[in-house]
């Protein structure tokens, strides 16, 4: 019995070590430096833990580059609004009729919030356009930026708050309820970073 799990596990180490990702992540001398960068920065939001977890695996591609970082931060938040609406669209069939009114209303908010976001993410790609025409544009766009994610942010916690009143009667799974507060909080965290380095764009 123990024979065959050592062999996978031997096997799975090999392929591990094997993979071109973690080939690249560990011939390059920086990975530390860039896991400690994502720290550092994540140490100004109020999810910390989950700041780190989520944009760890991105470590090659966002270096130490703070604008890198961001933008990074935001495409979490929109995959992870979209997956969750996408959820919630699956449960229109299985939930029980006290639940549909909740799980219509968040498709709704979280689509709202999905559009938000990509808002969101177009300003901050307007900023990188508008390097070299000035501060005003540059803080317009950043402050364009912050007023879609908090609005994304408040459609967002109208369905956390629906969803945590309606849960139980209506038939919502716990892992439903924690995939719309995982979105609530890499959005805070996103948020967050752009409020603290948005100046460094
Ligand atoms: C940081 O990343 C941005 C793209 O997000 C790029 O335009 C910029 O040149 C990078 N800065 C450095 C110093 O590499």
């Amino acid at each position: 019995m123990a024979k065959p799990i050592i062999l996978l596990l031997a096997a799975l180490s090999i392929l591990y070590t094997a993979s071109p990702a973690n080939a690249a992540t560990t011939s390059s001398p920086s990975s530390s430096a860039n896991i400690e960068f994502i720290e550092a920065s994540c140490s100004a939001t109020l999810y910390p833990a989950l700041c780190v977890q989520s944009l760890s695996r991105y470590a090659t591609s966002i270096q130490r580059n703070r604008s890198q970082l961001i933008k990074t931060a935001f495409s979490v938040s929109l995959d992870e609004a979209q997956s969750t609406k996408a959820i919630f669209a699956s449960k229109l069939n299985g939930v029980k009729p006290g639940g549909m009114a909740v799980v219509k209303d968040c498709i709704e908010q979280i689509g709202d919030a999905v559009d938000q976001l990509r808002e969101s993410i177009e300003e901050l790609k307007s900023i990188g356009q508008a390097k070299g025409s000035g501060q005003d544009l540059r803080r317009l766009h950043i402050s364009n930026a912050q007023t879609w994610t908090s609005a994304a942010l408040t459609d967002i916690s109208t369905c956390t708050d629906a969803v945590a009143g309606e849960a139980r009667d209506g038939g919502l799974e716990t892992s439903v309820r924690a995939r719309v507060d995982g979105v609530a909080q890499v959005t805070s965290n996103a948020l967050a970073l752009l409020n603290k380095f948005g100046t460094e764009l």
